[in-house]
């Protein structure tokens, strides 16, 4: 099993795993308001394959905290993150997070948000602290925004699509 970059050229597949883990009405869920139309970040997004078949993806997104006042911030959305269903229990989902989570620490990328449930996510460091005064573009369980790194960031502001990002529909 091999986690790689993934590439524009994977994600017909990415697509068909994501609709098999959580279903099409995924499109509904308030974090797909921060992706739509925004290419994921392509040097922060990984793909598990063992033997040529995609076993697992994790994709991460430039997305932005507008404080109160003074200009947005920058923060990276961490997910979808899944694994196909024959492969859960050993240990995928964690390597592509740690991959991910070293890569963007390596590159210096903006703290790390993501919806999802907490006692997954915070052994990787995750915490709602933080995040209980941020707006979404949309409903969001207040104990499954979770942050990782950003001390110091406002307490109160609206996390939006970064600047820039969205392509012309
Ligand atoms: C959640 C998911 C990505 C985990 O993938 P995985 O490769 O099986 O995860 P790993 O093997 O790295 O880790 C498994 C561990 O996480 C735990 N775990 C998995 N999902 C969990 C959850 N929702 N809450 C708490 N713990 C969870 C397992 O119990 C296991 O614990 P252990 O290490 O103590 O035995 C996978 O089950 C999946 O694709 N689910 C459907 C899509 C989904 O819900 N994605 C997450 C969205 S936030």
């Amino acid at each position: 099993m091999h986690i790689l970059p993934a590439q524009a050229a994977d994600l017909p597949e990415i697509d068909v795993l994501l609709d098999a883990r959580f279903g099409p009405a995924r499109h509904n869920r308030t974090a797909y308001r921060l992706r739509e139309g925004v290419a994921m970040d392509g040097a922060l997004s990984f793909v598990a394959r063992d033997g040529g078949a995609l076993v697992g993806s994790l994709q991460c997104w430039p997305i932005a905290l507008q404080p109160v006042a003074g200009a947005a911030l920058p923060l990276l959305l961490l997910g979808p993150v899944a694994v196909v269903a024959s492969r859960e229990g050993e240990g995928i989902a964690s390597r592509l997070i740690t991959t991910a989570l070293a890569a963007a620490d390596a590159a210096g990328a903006p703290p790390v948000l993501l919806i999802g449930d907490a006692p997954f996510y915070g052994r990787f460091g995750f915490t709602a602290e933080g995040t209980g005064g941020w707006q979404l573009p949309g409903p969001v369980d207040r104990a499954r925004l979770l942050l990782r790194g950003g001390a110091g960031l406002p307490r109160v502001g609206r996390v939006e699509v970064a600047d820039g990002v969205r392509r012309a529909a």
